[in-house]
């Protein structure tokens, strides 16, 4: 494992890599991609040149996961609010840059053996953009390394509606409401109704450009998990930065609400 991780990575990376403890590494690290527009008006360029430079940003993130070997990345690609808080044309390059990404993306990611995924409300997203994201996550399939996860569509609190009437429709399926009523709703119940019931929960969090929010992104989830917040503005981000986050990790004492506990 350690050899074709070393093979894999830039001398900048594997110097970094060389100060981790492989054995502690996140098993699923979740982050929140920020500060597209803010580096884009810095270049007096258009914030779409942000976005565009932020796929870059996605890709080299992407593979250097991998070639590390995290088993889970979730990535904060679109939000909910984001259809209403943003101009309608600056969505509709997002769609576009979407698709243009999953159709090129579909070669690295099977080199790199990474399984493509969603989550969030896929169905209320432009069909041709449902239809790209089917074929690349199809195209994917078959891969058995990293889960690389888009939150596309994406909020916290439309996730948690939807489990509960997920809930609601299962009890009716299974004996009708009465038959719920003499159920207890426990956390597990919660967790197998959300979209990331096929996965664990993330043990990092990190979010870019220095803005201490979560921004509804896996609120259930997020629970125990550290976080890591950079000034790095999401397009400069790379797989430096991300060693950089987990060095920080390794440092942390994580407590679960008890007793203190070593990272991972
Ligand atoms: C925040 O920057 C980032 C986003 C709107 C979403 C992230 C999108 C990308 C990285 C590009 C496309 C991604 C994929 C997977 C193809 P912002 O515009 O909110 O930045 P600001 O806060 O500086 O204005």
């Amino acid at each position: 494992m350690r050899t074709s991780v070393i093979t894999g990575l830039n001398q900048n990376e594997r110097e970094l890599f060389a100060t981790l403890d492989p054995k502690r590494l996140p098993h699923h690290i979740a982050i929140i991609m920020d500060g597209n527009g803010r580096w884009a008006k810095k270049r007096h360029l258009p914030r779409v040149a942000g976005h565009k430079r932020g796929v870059e940003a996605v890709r080299g993130t992407a593979e250097t996961a991998a070639r590390i070997g995290i088993p889970w990345l979730t990535l904060y690609a679109f939000s909910v609010e984001n259809w209403k808080r943003r101009p309608k044309t600056e969505v509709a390059f997002l769609m576009r840059l979407l698709q243009t990404y999953l159709k090129s993306e579909v070669s690295t990611f099977n080199d790199n053996n990474i399984r493509l995924e969603y989550i969030g409300r896929r169905h209320e997203l432009p069909s041709e953009v449902q239809d790209v994201m089917q074929w690349a996550q199809d195209a994917t399939a078959k891969n058995t390394g990293m889960v690389l996860t888009l939150a596309l569509n994406y909020g916290a609190r439309s996730e948690l509606a939807d489990a509960f009437n997920s809930i609601l429709d299962a009890a009716a399926k299974n004996g009708g409401l009465e038959h719920l009523r003499k159920q207890l709703i426990d956390e597990e119940t919660i967790g197998k109704h959300l979209y990331t019931s096929h996965l664990p929960d993330p043990d990092l969090v990190i979010r870019t450009s220095g803005e201490m929010r979560l921004s509804n992104f896996l609120l259930w989830q997020l629970a125990y998990s550290e976080i890591y917040v950079t000034e790095t503005l999401w397009p400069d981000f790379d797989g430096k930065h991300l060693l950089e986050a987990l060095r920080d990790f390794q440092k942390r004492e994580r407590r679960f609400g008890g007793l203190t506990e070593h990272t991972a």
